[in-house]
């Protein structure tokens, strides 16, 4: 990590209050979202995203040469099938927290019920969420996304927009 004092001001007074394990800073953003997405799943696993989802995010997808499948923007019913069809052997939901184009909210509850209910893995980016909703904490401390601490969720937000500093943080059960 990068010794910048914004930075390490962020790390001690804001991310590790709320956020308490499993954490790590990369340059740019969208490196942080292609890392992870291709360290989680890779050829023989599938990807199920909103199709509205940030462009890096696609991006990732398509670099992890897991299958890339796609549902109908916050289309809950259209996820469920596709994971209720898909015999991957891991698969990743990606969804944006807050669509930034759109400026609606992604429904985290009933997306993380389903991961957990489909052993899937969601990968939330919260770029437009961390550091403005809820006293700064997160889209994942809305008053209906009460699945913080689910080990399905892992969780992405850039710090380059309200957070004002720069780079990435990822969290996630170990
Ligand atoms: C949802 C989302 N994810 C990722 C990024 C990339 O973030 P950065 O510009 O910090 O690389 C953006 C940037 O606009 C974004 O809106």
């Amino acid at each position: 990590m990068v010794e910048f004092l914004p930075h390490i001001t962020f790390w001690k007074m804001f991310w590790r209050s709320f956020y308490r394990f499993s954490e790590s800073v990369v340059v740019f953003y969208r490196l942080a979202n292609i890392g992870v997405v291709t360290a989680l799943v890779g050829r023989e696993d599938a990807i199920i995203a909103d199709k509205l989802n940030h462009a890096s995010l696609n991006d990732a997808a398509l670099l992890s040469r897991a299958k890339f499948i796609r549902f109908p923007h916050l289309d809950l019913a259209t996820l469920e099938q596709r994971l209720a069809a898909s015999n991957a052997r891991r698969k990743l939901v990606i969804s944006d927290a807050v669509f930034s184009m759109e400026g609606d909210i992604a429904p985290i509850k009933q997306l993380i019920a389903l991961c957990e209910k489909y052993h899937a893995l969601l990968v939330l980016d919260d770029a437009h969420g961390l550091a403005y909703w809820e006293k700064r904490k997160g889209s994942l401390f809305l008053p209906d996304s009460d699945y913080v601490h689910s080990p399905n969720i892992v969780y992405m937000a850039t710090l380059g927009k309200a957070a004002g500093v720069f780079g990435a943080v990822c969290r996630g059960a170990s």
